[in-house]
């Protein structure tokens, strides 16, 4: 079972999906009359991303980008790779990329940065948590779901070491999983 991992849920389903469906009403509204092109970054956004796209009244489109800054541990490393680019041009859109967590912002400083040279016709950043403790590099944020301390949490599409993403809420994994099972990197 993987609930016996969790210390305790900082958000039930409930609450995730209020949220979603607030942030959705502001992107409708600050959207109203164009046709944004999510970008999803995956693989921990795909949950989130599937949520809020439902709950995002005008016509708007998907896309994927996958990149990896982490191997197996729980702290970033500073080297982020695009592991998959994404299928259609960006160019003179209005893009909103969405993401799971923004914690160092070395993925996404990183990310934004090669999005922008890409020239979008506006960019926004969507995260579903933020862990401001944690910034090495500054990022801005435009749509933010909730702010949270300093610890790790899973499910939600938020993993550990690949696992805990199908949890339907946000919840504190132990420390001794991770300290127990992993070498930090
Ligand atoms: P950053 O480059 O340090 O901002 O890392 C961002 C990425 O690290 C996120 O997209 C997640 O994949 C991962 N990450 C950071 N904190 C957590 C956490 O608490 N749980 C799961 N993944 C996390
Ligand atoms: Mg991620």
């Amino acid at each position: 079972m993987l609930e016996k991992d969790i210390d305790h849920i900082l958000f039930s389903e409930e609450q995730l999906k209020a949220r979603v469906r607030e942030i959705a009403g502001q992107i409708d509204r600050d959207f109203a009359g164009k046709e944004p092109m999510l970008i999803s970054v995956l693989r921990g956004s795909f949950i989130f991303m599937a949520d809020l796209m439902r709950s995002i009244t005008l016509p708007c489109t998907v896309d994927f980008m996958a990149v990896s800054s982490y191997g197996a541990g729980t702290t970033s490393s500073g080297q982020v790779k695009i592991t998959k680019d994404l299928s259609e041009s960006i160019e003179g859109r209005d893009i909103i990329v969405v993401e799971d967590i923004l914690d160092s912002g070395n993925t996404l400083s990183y990310l934004l940065q090669i999005l922008q040279a890409r020239h979008p016709a506006s960019m926004k950043l969507c995260t579903l948590l933020d862990k401001p403790d944690r910034r090495i590099k500054p990022v801005h944020v435009d749509y933010s779901g909730f702010s949270i301390p300093d610890e790790f949490v899973v499910g939600y599409g938020l993993d550990f070491a690949e696992k805990y993403r199908n949890l339907p809420y946000i919840g504190v994994l132990k420390p001794c999983v991770y300290e127990a099972e992993l070498p930090a990197d």
